[in-house]
């Protein structure tokens, strides 16, 4: 089976990462990209050690080892602050799934610098797939978070809502980095398309959960576990309910809408949503040997609103999801247990 060569940007993250497995084994050759330039701390606290990562010395074992990636994966270097220097990795592939992204909830930078960031690199690496005259279609990765903050109270969302950003500013959360460049390089990423006659589909998924393949502890895993690593840090912000996906269905839905042929336009991708009271509740039904309590962000939600995200677009595609919250929580606990987080 030879699907032809696609690019993945960011492949050292928790999405891209699985997203690359799951290519390789669907018979695609991948080009990925990662960034060397950087000397932060990769957080493997968890792991016990810490590794000052810079230069070449990345680690990228649990890419180059997975099955088929000596023979069909490729490493090409670069960075969202240098939007040229995703040109190589793109030339003669027939895809491109543009998933890397600043994701700063530490606010180490101001929203624009990150928002400016994302949207020219998205617009650069759009702009090589239009002229590349071999990019047949490109996936963004973009997220629940575009639709969930229009300020209007729409009970279930699709995706015909958009976030607004001054509701988002008015929230005073340290997501509001994210939140903003995630939907404002959707909205540009869209009009690029619309204008230059590029095919592009947008996925939006909401907390990605499950296994993962990364050294560090995504950080959505990480929120998804808190009541039962009890982790105040981490919160879940402004809905009573919470919606979720299992990475292994995000990953396929992916590479499904690459292939379907009438894919236009935005996918929600949101497998399953369970409301602040019944959370606890099936965590300790299903998990009797952890403690299991509301974090203290999570007590504060008791009064707020329920946002639901439906999918219904993306299952009228044919796309079946395969994972309920019981499998995102088995796989990301069994996953956690392996690699000594729990
Ligand atoms: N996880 C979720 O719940 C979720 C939900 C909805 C949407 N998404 C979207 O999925 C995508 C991946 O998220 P994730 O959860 O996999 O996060 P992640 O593990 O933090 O991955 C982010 C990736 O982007 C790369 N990156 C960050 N800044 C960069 C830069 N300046 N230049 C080049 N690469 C850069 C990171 O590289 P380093 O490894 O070098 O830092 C990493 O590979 C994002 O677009 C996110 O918005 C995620």
């Amino acid at each position: 089976m030879d699907n032809g060569v696609v690019c993945v940007t960011g492949g050292t993250g928790f999405v891209a990462s699985w997203l690359i497995m799951r290519l390789l084994r669907h018979g695609y050759a991948v080009n990925t990209t990662v960034r060397t330039d950087h000397t932060s701390m990769f957080h493997e606290a968890h792991l016990g050690n810490y590794c000052l990562l810079g230069g070449q010395k990345k680690d990228v074992s649990y890419l180059t080892n997975l099955p088929g990636a000596p023979e069909r994966l490729r490493i090409f270097y670069a960075d969202l602050d240098n939007p040229e220097s995703f040109n190589d990795s793109i030339q003669g592939c027939v895809g491109v799934f543009h998933v890397a992204h600043t994701i700063d909830f530490e606010v180490k930078e101001d929203v624009e610098t990150i928002t400016d960031r994302s949207i020219n690199a998205t617009i650069s690496i759009l702009q090589a797939c239009a002229v590349s005259k071999t990019v047949k279609r490109v996936v963004y990765t973009s997220s629940a978070a575009t639709v969930m903050f229009s300020g209007k109270d729409l009970g279930v969302l699709d995706e015909t809502s958009w976030t607004d950003v001054d509701v988002v500013r008015s929230l005073r959360t340290v997501r509001e980095s994210y939140y903003i460049s995630k939907t404002l390089t959707e909205r540009a990423a869209l009009e690029f398309a619309e204008t230059h006659g590029l095919d592009l589909i947008t996925l939006l998924p909401p907390f990605i959960h499950g296994p993962f393949i990364t050294p560090h502890f995504p950080g959505s895993v990480r929120t998804s576990m808190s009541m039962i690593i009890a982790d105040d840090e981490n919160p879940f912000e402004f809905s009573s309910n919470t919606s979720f996906v299992h990475m292994d269905d995000v990953a396929t839905a992916h590479i499904f809408l690459f292939e379907y042929p009438n894919a236009r336009g935005r996918y929600i991708c949101s497998g399953a949503d369970i409301t602040l009271e019944d959370f606890p509740k099936f965590l300790r039904e299903r998990y009797p040997e952890y403690k299991i309590s509301l974090t203290r962000f999570q007590k504060k939600l008791k009064d707020s609103k329920t946002v639901r995200l439906s999918s219904k677009k993306l299952l009228e595609t044919g796309f079946k999801f395969r994972y309920g919250l019981e499998h995102m929580y088995d796989d990301a606990i069994k996953c956690c247990k392996q690699k000594g987080l729990l």
